[in-house]
């Protein structure tokens, strides 16, 4: 092989690749390109192999050559490569044919709903919605409502205290907004309360340490527990239906005298026992009674000439009971799955 061969294949192989290279389109092309020239049996490891049979002299110029040849036409492939890969990306990010992302739309909770169609039944028997805070001093959530010191209830294992020293407590029902109710305004008095409750209880499929309450309230001359129970039952079978069933039983609350608990039948079942109502046929709602003349005295109410009833409605079971739904965590896990079925 003599010195002007070599120089003769080298200018070759470059106007080759440059012929080449002008043909490239794509990144698979600039691919093949990068193998066919510098590839490991490739046109340029071609002449790599033929440097050996050179006159010494010459070997050390070809093989300089060669050398920079290798190195251009990597960069130009690179180059080429470079140039295909941005193109692809900025082809996907800018994919103006794809269907956009799915929008979703905000929804009440199912919590809400249920809230909204009790205030809406008891807006429709007169009643007006009445509001009070969350924190509340123990003077509203106990004291007031005849709950003495020392009374179970007060116990550190139901109350979450935010300042014991304060005397502050979250609420643990809706029954401290009676009082507010009260304080405020003398008879009649007709008014519904609903909002969120805390109680320092381990989660179950019953038990949540935030739960839901609607307190009832009507003071009037002459209010009777009849009354109670004639607006329990028309709540009832409005929320649920004119089969509707409830029934009251004795029971102890210190601000009310006599008490009760009230259940609804449980629909799920239609009374012969299910998951929901324990086997019993009756779901539990919450407590009622005639308002005990002692919590009148704390908001200057003529017990002699003024009578009234209460009552709490747990909203959770209420809408477990609509819905169907075992577990009252489901409420507020915000399970996307579970929410969006409302
Ligand atoms: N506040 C009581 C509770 O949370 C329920 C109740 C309300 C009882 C009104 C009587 C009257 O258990």
């Amino acid at each position: 092989m003599t010195s002007l061969k070599i120089k003769k294949r080298i200018q070759e192989l470059k106007e080759g690749f440059l012929r080449d290279a002008a043909e490239v389109r794509d990144s698979k092309a600039a691919d093949a390109l990068r193998i066919r020239y510098l590839g490991r049996s490739g046109l340029l490891a071609d002449l790599f192999s033929l440097l050996g049979s050179l006159p010494t002299a010459e070997k050390k110029d070809a093989g300089r050559e060669l050398n920079e040849l290798k190195k251009q036409f990597q960069e130009s492939v690179d180059a080429l490569q470079a140039r295909f890969r941005s193109a692809a990306d900025a082809a996907c990010s800018f994919d103006y044919t794809l269907p956009g992302d799915p929008m979703w739309i905000g929804h009440k909770h199912p919590l809400q709903i249920v809230m909204s169609e009790i205030q809406a039944c008891f807006k429709n028997m007169g009643f007006s919605v009445a509001q009070g805070p969350e924190m509340e001093t123990e003077y509203y959530n106990f004291e007031a409502l005849n709950i003495p010191r020392g009374h179970p209830a007060r116990d550190m294992q139901d109350t979450f205290f935010i300042d014991e020293e304060k005397e502050i407590v979250l609420r643990t029902h809706t029954s401290p907004v009676q009082v507010h109710v009260m304080e405020n305004q003398q008879p009649p008095v007709r008014i519904i309360a609903p909002g969120r409750c805390y109680r320092n209880d381990t989660p179950d499929a019953t038990h949540s340490p935030v739960f839901h309450q609607v307190e009832g309230l009507c003071v009037d001359e002459g209010v009777a527990f009849s009354d109670l129970k004639g607006v329990i039952l028309a709540f009832a079978r409005s929320m649920f239906g004119s089969d509707m069933k409830i029934r009251f039983r004795p029971s102890f609350f210190p601000f009310t005298e006599p008490s009760a608990e009230y259940d609804f039948s449980c629909l799920i079942c239609r009374g012969k026992g299910c998951r929901v109502c324990g086997g019993s046929g009756w779901v539990e709602i919450s407590g009622a009674g005639m308002v005990n003349p002692e919590v009148f005295k704390y908001v200057n109410y003529d017990a002699e000439r003024y009578t009234g009833y209460a009552f709490g409605m747990g909203v959770e079971r209420i809408a477990m009971l609509l819905y169907e739904v075992p577990d009252i965590r489901m409420f507020f896990e915000n399970d996307i799955r579970f929410l969006k079925q409302f």
